[in-house]
């Protein structure tokens, strides 16, 4: 599947970003609803799929599980599953899983469309353990029968899930996904508390409500779900990628450049939009659900702090980008992590370049810098890469990212979008 592990990229720093972008399909809102297609026969047709190397490993995944997938240049993914219910193909082997973690969005469709599943534990990941003990209690609690063998998590149902209120203790965005789908085919109601409230996953519910779900509270942190008896094909088009938005947005800051990106989710981008301008770069949106975003950052960026949450709380996944704006701006900040232990993996790499960072497992203390210095840097995870990417467009020198597999995972052609603005970036294997 990764088939550009040795491959680098080359940025040559100090170049101002100019002109007009524009924004990808969301890999976060695609991967669920690719695995919705679990859910109902028929020949799906998904809309604005990013090419993104995580989406070929999740149309290999379906393939494994006996549906055919094809993905053209267009950005349409053809899904066909004309599986007939029995409980055949139902695993999703550990080689799979343990590359790409939202595999385990598998695991609720399986288990209410055919059944069984056995589906690889994902395990931890560079940025933390990242459990999924709360997909499984809460399918529990929808009357499946589910343990724990040699590595894998094998799932059965006697005749059909059943609805059941489910209060999550933590918000989780991949458990919400997981039981979303699995209530749909469910006998009953299924009242998801304390539900994520991410776009991705109210882009999941619009999805589902196009296959005939039966879905309220959509956008709340209560959703109910009423089952029915089966699902039709989807006929769907995925949202434009929000964190992919707000990178280019951060870059674009970064170098004090002056671009419009189009095709941005600004209803989502509000917590973003509004730290940038409280860092000092102009920022001007209409009030449109998707459009065009204007930024233009002429002066010298002033600290603020941040702060991750789940929606509408700031993205952890943006947490990367901007500690590489706070590292060159003017003051002190404070940046708390609250949903991952371990992500500050960009940090010693960021110092590397001249920043002067101090973290522990969730905090990290930033004092400004005028300056970063290109050098050679190891990208540890997607958003930790885009973070070091946008460090090198702003740094003097030279910066060589290795390891950039990570970036190929969830930005799609994200280096050309950055020269086509003036950027100074090669790819070297
Ligand atoms: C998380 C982020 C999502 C981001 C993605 C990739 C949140 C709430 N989620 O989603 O925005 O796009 O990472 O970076 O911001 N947890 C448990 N048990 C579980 C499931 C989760 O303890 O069964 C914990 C996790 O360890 C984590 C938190 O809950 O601390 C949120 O996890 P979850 O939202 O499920 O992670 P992702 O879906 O990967």
């Amino acid at each position: 599947m990764i088939d550009n592990v040795s491959e680098k990229l080359i940025v040559t720093g100090g170049t101002t970003l100019r002109g007009e972008s524009f924004v990808s399909g969301s890999k976060n809102a695609s991967l669920p609803i690719i695995a919705a297609t679990l859910l109902a026969n028929g020949r799906h047709k998904l809309s604005n799929v990013p090419l993104l190397s995580d989406v070929n490993g999740f149309a290999t995944l379906l393939t494994t599980l006996g549906l055919s997938v094809s993905h053209a240049k267009n950005r349409v993914l053809t899904v066909t599953n004309n599986h007939d219910g029995t409980p055949t193909q139902c695993h999703a082997p550990y080689d799979i899983v343990s590359r790409m973690r939202a595999s385990i969005l598998v695991l609720g469709p399986l288990l209410a469309s055919r059944g069984t599943a056995k589906v690889s534990l994902p395990g931890g990941c560079t940025i933390g353990a990242r459990p999924v003990d709360l997909h499984l209690k809460a399918l529990q609690l929808m009357g499946a029968t589910i343990s724990i063998n040699h590595g894998y998590i094998e799932g059965s149902v006697d005749g059909k899930l059943h609805g059941a209120n489910i209060d999550f203790d933590k918000v989780t965005v991949t458990g919400t996904a997981n039981i979303l789908m699995a209530a749909t085919l469910a006998t009953g109601t299924t009242t998801i508390r304390n539900a994520a409230m991410e776009p991705e996953i109210v882009d999941l519910c619009h999805a589902l409500l196009n296959m005939g779900a039966s879905i309220s509270g959509i956008g709340s942190n209560t959703l109910v779900i009423t089952g029915v008896e089966s699902l039709s094909s989807a006929e769907y088009s995925i949202m434009p990628d929000r964190i992919e938005a707000g990178t280019l947005l951060c870059a674009v800051t970064a170098t004090g450049g002056d671009v419009i990106v189009h095709n941005c989710p600004i209803s989502t981008l509000n917590t973003v939009i509004h730290k940038l301008q409280a860092m000092g770069a102009e920022i001007y949106a209409d009030n449109s659900h998707i459009g065009s975003v204007h930024v233009i950052a002429k002066k010298r960026l002033q600290a603020v702090d941040v702060d991750t949450n789940p929606y509408p709380g700031m993205p952890t996944d943006m947490q990367a980008q901007l500690m590489t704006l706070l590292a060159i701006s003017d003051g002190t900040s404070i940046v708390t992590e609250n949903i991952f232990e371990n992500r500050f993996m960009h940090v010693p790499e960021l110092n590397r370049m001249g920043a002067h960072i101090h973290a522990n497992e969730t905090t990290a203390f930033i004092t400004g810098v005028e300056t970063l210095y290109g050098a050679p840097v190891k990208a540890t995870d997607l958003r930790a890469s885009a973070s070091l990417l946008i460090a090198g467009l702003c740094a003097q020198g030279t910066t060589e990212i290795h390891d950039i597999y990570h970036l190929d995972r969830g930005y799609e052609k994200f280096e050309d979008k950055l020269i086509a603005l003036g950027a100074k970036i090669t790819r070297q294997s």
